[in-house]
């Protein structure tokens, strides 16, 4: 008889991959997927040029709690309207949502040391829902 092995829980996985980084180092964390981010394109380096980046390494570990917890019950707050409005003030084109979720994924594939394909998969799709609010609010609100 062969043994079926138990479905993917991508929330585990998600949790887990996103636990053992934190324990590993947030700061690091933070800082590692913005080289990544400004790396990527001399738009998002232009974009960060004047930014006080410590700052902002805290602004991101709020907002992506916020994600987790929007990608499990989809009711947005007033926190995720104001960074999604500041976004679409920012003039943020679509695109660059794919890069900055393609930095997060490189800095996880980095430092997390179990990543592999089921842990990628797991962000991949715990942040969806977020980002998709990031990239549509904008239109919506206007
Ligand atoms: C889901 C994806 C993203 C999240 C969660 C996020 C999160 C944040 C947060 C929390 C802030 C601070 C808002 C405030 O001032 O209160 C911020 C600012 C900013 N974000 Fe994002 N962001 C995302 C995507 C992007 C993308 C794709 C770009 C493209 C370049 C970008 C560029 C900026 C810029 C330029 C600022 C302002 C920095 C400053 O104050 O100098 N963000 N972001």
């Amino acid at each position: 008889m062969s043994e079926k092995s138990a479905p993917l829980n991508f929330t585990q996985l998600f949790n887990d991959s996103y636990e053992r980084l934190m324990n590993a180092g947030q700061h690091d964390f933070f800082q590692t997927f913005y080289q990544h981010f400004v790396a990527a394109s001399p738009e998002v380096a232009a974009a960060f040029a004047n930014t006080n980046m410590e700052k902002q390494y805290d602004m991101l570990h709020l907002s992506l709690m916020q994600m987790m917890s929007f990608a499990s019950d989809r009711r947005a707050n007033s926190y995720l309207e104001k960074v999604a409005t500041r976004h679409a003030n920012l003039n943020i084109h679509s695109n660059l949502y794919d890069l900055w979720r393609e930095s997060l994924l490189k800095t996880v594939r980095e430092l997390d040391h179990q990543y592999d394909a089921q842990v990628e998969l797991a962000w991949r799709i715990t942040l969806a829902p977020g980002l998709e609010f990031m990239r549509a609010y904008g239109q919506l609100a206007s």
